[in-house]
Formats: C-alpha cells, sequence, structure tokens
C-alpha cells in the first residue's frame, strides 16, 4: 500500500463504524512510520488480534502493536488521560514497549468526570445510544469554547478557572435533566493534577512533527474511528457521533493540510451493521439476523452491545466514496458470509414511491426506505485460507466485482478472518 507515490494514508471507516479499521490499521502499519489517530476518543474499540492475544484498544493507535511506529493521538481527538494511562499500563504489562513511541497533541481537548455525568444522565444521549463515555458533552464544550486542553495542564490556575466553568454548565444541565449528580471541580481538579505529570511529557505539536515526518518522506497512516456515516455532518444525523469521521477530518485532527493527503482506504464489512439507535436500511430480522450477528461475533468491543446486522448496502457505501474520495475499498469479514445459501446486495432504496440510488439527507426518508436488492448464490465453503483472489469461490468474486462495480472504487484488500495473516492483497 505504501510506496513512492502513497506515502500519506487515511484509513476511514465506510459504513457505520465497527468495519475491521483495526485488523486494516495493524496490517498496514508494519509498512509505516506513523500511524495517527485523528477524532473521536475512548468511543472507539479497535480490535486486533497477535496470537492467542485480544488487544482492545480505545485510544491508542493500533499501530502501537509494531515495535518502532511511532503513534500519535491527534488535535482532533477527545482525550480521557484516566483511560489512556489503563490503556498503556495494559499494553506494557503484555509486554508492548510504549515507551517513547507515543505521543499526544498539545491542542487535543480532555474528556473529564463531568463529560461522562451528563453523558450518562442525559435522556437525549440515551435516544441517539450513545457510549456514555463522555464523548459527545466534551465536543460540546470544545465547540462553545469551554474545553480544557491537554496544554492547559502547564498553567494549574488557569485549569482550575477552566474546569470551574465546564463544571458550572455541566451542572446546569444536570439540574435540567432533573438529575441529583453534580460535577466536583475539586475532585477534576485534584484529578488533572495528578495526571499532568504523566500526560505532559507525551504533549508535543503533533501536527508540526507529522508535516515534518511527511516532508522527511515518511509513510504515515491516518487512522479513523467509527465510520463515515456517523459523520457529525455526512452521517444520519442526528443519530451520528460528534466528530468528522470522513478524511476530511483527517487533516484537521491531526493538524496537516488536505494536499498531504495521498490516498483513502475505505474499510467496509461484506455486509452492514449499527450500534444504536438510527436507520439502518438494509436490517436483518428474525433468525437470519441473529445467524449473521453469530458468525460475525457482531457484539460490541467497547460496550458488548449486540450489532443490528444487514445486508452489504451499495448506496451507503457509493455515498462513503465520494465522500471520501476513496482511492481503494478493503473488504473485511467475507468469512461470516461462508455458510449462507443466499446474499443480497442493495442496489437502491424505494421511498414513497421514488427510487433512490444515490443516499438522502433525511433520515425520516431512509426509515421508510425499503432496499432493492441483487441476489446472490453463497458460496458455501470456507474462504479463511484464501491469500489470493484465485483462491475465493466463484460466487464469492462475482459478489465482491459487484460490490466494486457499484461502490465504484477498487477493492485492494479483502479479510477473511480475525488473525493478521488472513488477508487478501489485491495488486
Ligand atoms: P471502530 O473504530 O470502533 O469502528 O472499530 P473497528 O472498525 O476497528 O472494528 P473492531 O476492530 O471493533 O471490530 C472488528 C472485529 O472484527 C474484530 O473483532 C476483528 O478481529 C474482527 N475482524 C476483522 N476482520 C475480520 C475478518 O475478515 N473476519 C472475521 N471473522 N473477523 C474479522
Amino acid at each position: 500500500m505504501f510506496d513512492s507515490k502513497t506515502r500519506t494514508l487515511v484509513v476511514v471507516g465506510a459504513q457505520w463504524g465497527d468495519e475491521g479499521k483495526g485488523k486494516l490499521v495493524d496490517v498496514l502499519a508494519e509498512r509505516a512510520d506513523w500511524v495517527v489517530r485523528y477524532q473521536g476518543g475512548a468511543n472507539a474499540g479497535h480490535t486486533v488480534h497477535i496470537g492467542e492475544t485480544s488487544f482492545v484498544l480505545h485510544q491508542i493507535p493500533s499501530g502501537i502493536l509494531h515495535p518502532g511506529v511511532r503513534c500519535a493521538i491527534g488535535n482532533g481527538v477527545v482525550l480521557d488521560p484516566d483511560t489512556l494511562f489503563h490503556e498503556i499500563d495494559e499494553l506494557v504489562q503484555d509486554g508492548v514497549d510504549v515507551e517513547g513511541r507515543l505521543y499526544v497533541s498539545e491542542r487535543a481537548h480532555l474528556v473529564l468526570p463531568y463529560h461522562k455525568l451528563v453523558d450518562a444522565e442525559s435522556a437525549a444521549s440515551k435516544a441517539i445510544g450513545t457510549t456514555g463515555r463522555g464523548i459527545g458533552p466534551a465536543y460540546e464544550d470544545k465547540i462553545a469554547r469551554r474545553g480544557v486542553r491537554v496544554l492547559d495542564l502547564r498553567h494549574p490556575s488557569r485549569v482550575r478557572e477552566l474546569v470551574e466553568a465546564g463544571a458550572a454548565h455541566a451542572n446546569g444541565q444536570l439540574a435540567r435533566f432533573g438529575s441529583e449528580r453534580r460535577a466536583d471541580v475539586d475532585e477534576t481538579v485534584a484529578l488533572l493534577e495528578r495526571l499532568a505529570p504523566r500526560l505532559l511529557p507525551l504533549a508535543e505539536d503533533v501536527g508540526l512533527s507529522i508535516h515534518r515526518a511527511i516532508k522527511g518522506d515518511a509513510a504515515v497512516l491516518l487512522e479513523g474511528a467509527q465510520g463515515s456515516l456517523l459523520d457529525i455532518d455526512h452521517g444520519t444525523y442526528p443519530y451520528v457521533t460528534s466528530s468528522s469521521t470522513t478524511s476530511g477530518g483527517a487533516a484537521i485532527g491531526v493538524g496537516i493540510a488536505p494536499t498531504e493527503i495521498d490516498a483513502v482506504l475505505g474499510v467496509v464489512k461484506a455486509y452492514t451493521t449499527r450500534v444504536g439507535n438510527g436507520p439502518l436500511p438494509t436490517e436483518l430480522e428474525g433468525t437470519l439476523a441473529e445467524e449473521v450477528r453469530r458468525l460475525g461475533n457482531e457484539f460490541g468491543a467497547t460496550t458488548g452491545r449486540a450489532r443490528r446486522c444487514g445486508w452489504f448496502d451499495a448506496v451507503v457505501v457509493r455515498f462513503a466514496t465520494r465522500v471520501n474520495g476513496l482511492t481503494g475499498l478493503a473488504v473485511t469479514k467475507l468469512d461470516v458470509l461462508d455458510t449462507l445459501d443466499r446474499i443480497a446486495l442493495c442496489t437502491g432504496y424505494e421511498v414513497d414511491g421514488r427510487l433512490y440510488t444515490e443516499f438522502p439527507g433525511d433520515v425520516d426518508a431512509l426509515e421508510r426506505a425499503a432496499p432493492v436488492y441483487e441476489w446472490f448464490d453463497g458460496w458455501r465453503r470456507s474462504t479463511a485460507d484464501a491469500r489470493r483472489l484465485e483462491d475465493l469461490p466463484t460466487e464469492a468474486r462475482r459478489y465482491l466485482d459487484r460490490i466494486e462495480a457499484l461502490v465504484e472504487a477498487p477493492i485492494q484488500f479483502v479479510s477473511v478472518g480475525t488473525r493478521r495473516d488472513q488477508i487478501i492483497g489485491v495488486d
């Protein structure tokens, strides 16, 4: 993937998240010098299986699992310092050397205990189905210019002032929700005082470091979390996350120019899943839904929540191709479909008697959308050992060819299992 032309690559989810970006980043990081996270927070949960050990990384880029790769958390991320250190400690326990390889943008905003409190007590958060990790409220404070950034920790008196303002706002919200719980300023300041000596040595101008790395011809991977359909602008609003998950967000969230990005790889499952509420036009029901959920182990890495499952939606991925400028696709979890007799692909929606082949912006229209399907014969044999396209059954290749044609992006990888080696690189 990285070659003389592609030095800066964005890996982005092209559905509703959980597409297996963690595995792709892990595979690609082998040839990267830097891996940088650009948005989201501890609500993401990349899972990487290496040998017998499973690593679930919430905030640290999965590139950390490759010795020698430097990792950074960009300004676009909202950082929960407490869970960051838990994550670092767990990695160290599992023998991963993190020392001197992990940097945090000094401009990144912090997720504080009162953000989690507001998230937990808000009916709106429940309606959207948030993970309750304070991500939305932390982004709200960022936009309202009430946030606490990593660099503020260098100035203890400023920290108290900012926390007082943030806590006062949070308490107003909690009172409006009818909650008895309140933010505690002293506790929050004490927490930050305790964490600052560990966090500040990691703080850097990440935008500058990555710009210099790119100038020096380094291979840089920008790692997205969640998926394009959860993007605050382009997703199924209001059932979205609070950040720009699409490739434009990568430039902003790392602090580099869009012109410094060479390629964008969109990761998609061979079917569709979604966590939480909101439209999912191709959603399956009954025993088939349960079967796909079981075969794909579709339970959240962070929350354990069962994911809703559906057929592959080419309207969604075509849209994701356009808004991200995808230069290639990685199709994951093809093996999950191995035992099915018939497989459907959604090519359009019928809404109130009108055919849509482009993704509509109105969630009400999506809720009423009746998917138009093309049906494919299943291949009914294992793809787990395929390492070249030619190793795949004809039916599987036919299915992939049709996806490629409908979404208008070339398939560059096909993943056929959880392990690092279970991947087909397409030349
Ligand atoms: P988010 O950033 O939260 O969206 O996560 P993600 O896109 O990194 O997805 P995550 O790693 O949480 O979920 C993907 C799951 O699918 C992990 O358990 C992977 O090991 C697994 N997985 C990835 N690729 C494949 C594959 O080709 N086949 C199978 N069976 N499992 C896979």
